[in-house]
């Protein structure tokens, strides 16, 4: 039996906070709060805008946290700089929109080709891990091999607005599996996030190797009435195989 790590996304930690310009709720005390409750590690998105999290904040959670922690980037010369200097273990390169509410899809891996090697490379160099945040597409799968990548993330909002909506999603889980089969059979470590609930999470734990999954938005929302803790314990719950 494998398990599936869970990696924590406290990035709302940080909107909340920044809603009042004030110091609290702490990402910080989230963070630790989350490794003490189970959560294999710990996610972050450093966006250009500074939406949420802050370089501050990165360099608190790392210095203070046990268990890895994944920093969300995208591929820019500021962001290679950034992780470059604080080391995190693992290291996700998502696409960045300014205007997007949230990372709407995958990266597209042919676009600046050039830097996004040399960055994977670097980081590779740096004793970072690298995923790539993809779309479940074939073809996204051999080129992140292609590109020396350790893992990819696939991007699984379109199956989890599916479920939300109770619309079939047959296609798009069947889409997701043979993604996730081919990255295997290239050796590449499978990773899946983005929108996931518990429904969601319960349905993509089914296919064999997904090793991590990373959640924020409804974990976080959940924490809300139920606390971080026991929202991290149900999300266990539910991804153990
Ligand atoms: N994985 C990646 C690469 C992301 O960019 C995000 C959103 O920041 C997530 C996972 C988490 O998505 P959600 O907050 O919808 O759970």
């Amino acid at each position: 039996m494998s398990k599936i790590r869970l990696g924590v996304n406290i990035d709302h930690v940080a909107t909340v906070r920044n809603a009042r310009g004030e110091s609290y709720p702490s990402p910080l005390r989230a963070a630790i709060l989350a490794e003490k409750k189970g959560a294999d590690s710990i996610t972050i998105h450093l966006r250009e805008d500074r939406r949420h999290i802050n370089e501050n904040d990165l360099k608190k959670i790392k210095s203070k946290l046990k268990i890895p922690l994944n920093l969300e980037i995208a591929a820019t010369e500021e962001m290679l700089r950034i992780a470059m200097n604080n080391k995190p273990s693992f290291i996700c390169i998502v696409p960045e929109k300014r205007q997007e509410i949230t990372t709407e899809g995958g990266l597209k891996l042919n676009y600046k080709r050039k830097l996004l090697k040399k960055i994977i490379n670097k980081l590779k160099k740096n004793k970072s891990r690298v995923s790539l945040f993809i779309e479940p597409s074939l073809k996204d799968i051999k080129d992140s091999k292609l590109l020396n990548a350790d893992c990819v993330e696939i991007h699984t909002g379109k199956l989890c607005r599916l479920i939300n909506e109770r619309k079939s999603y047959k296609d798009e889980l069947n889409r997701i599996r043979k993604a996730v089969n081919l990255g295997n059979l290239l050796g590449l470590e499978i990773h899946a996030g983005h929108g996931l609930t518990y429904k969601s999470a319960k349905i993509l734990s089914k296919i064999k190797g997904i090793k991590e999954f990373n959640i924020g938005h409804f974990l976080i929302g959940e924490s809300i009435y139920i606390g971080l803790g026991k929202s991290i314990e149900n999300f266990k719950k539910i991804i153990k195989r």
